[in-house]
């Protein structure tokens, strides 16, 4: 089941975040989110347990994906393409742009992404210390 965030899954969330990247709870807060208009997490939970999760930020004309996790037991069983799928077909009628930011190694992400139509459109050189980032964009026509 794909749900918004509820304050509740808040350790959980905490607990993917940071075996995508170990600064994830320090870098990211998941505290006040029922407040704050721009930025949002789906959370894919399966029995009761979070196993994945899409973070982004939702400005008038652009959304921004910032994390996609899944849980490494559960992978390649379209759960990202079904966190995404959610996202896409829940824009607003006003965002043109989808966007993100992944490392250029990244090969599984950069397929996945490819299949939701997200083109590279520019490298950013050195953006993850030692990795370049390639920022992938998706236009919608209104
Ligand atoms: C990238 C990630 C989110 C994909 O999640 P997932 O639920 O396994 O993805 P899906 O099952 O929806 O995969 C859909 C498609 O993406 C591509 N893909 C996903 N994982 C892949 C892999 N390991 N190798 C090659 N292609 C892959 C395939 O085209 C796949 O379709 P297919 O299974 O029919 O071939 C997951 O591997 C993950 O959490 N990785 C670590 C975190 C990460 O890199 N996040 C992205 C940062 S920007």
């Amino acid at each position: 089941m794909i749900r918004a965030f509820q304050t509740s899954d808040l350790e959980q969330v905490y607990a993917l975040g940071n075996l995508l990247t170990p600064n994830f709870s320090k870098t990211n807060s998941l505290h006040d989110l029922e407040n704050n208009p721009f930025t949002k997490v789906l959370v894919y939970e399966k029995e009761g347990t979070i196993i994945g999760f899409l973070m982004y930020t939702e400005l008038d004309e652009t959304v921004d994906i910032l994390h996609l996790f899944v849980k490494e037991e559960y992978r390649r069983q379209k759960i990202a393409s079904n966190l995404l799928d959610t996202l896409i077909s829940n824009l607003k009628e006003s965002v043109c742009y989808l966007t993100l930011e992944v490392r250029r190694g990244n090969e599984s992400a950069i397929a996945l992404y490819q299949k939701f139509g997200l083109e590279i459109i520019h490298i950013r050189k050195n953006y993850y210390e030692n990795e370049d980032a390639y920022l992938m964009g998706r236009r919608f026509s209104n």
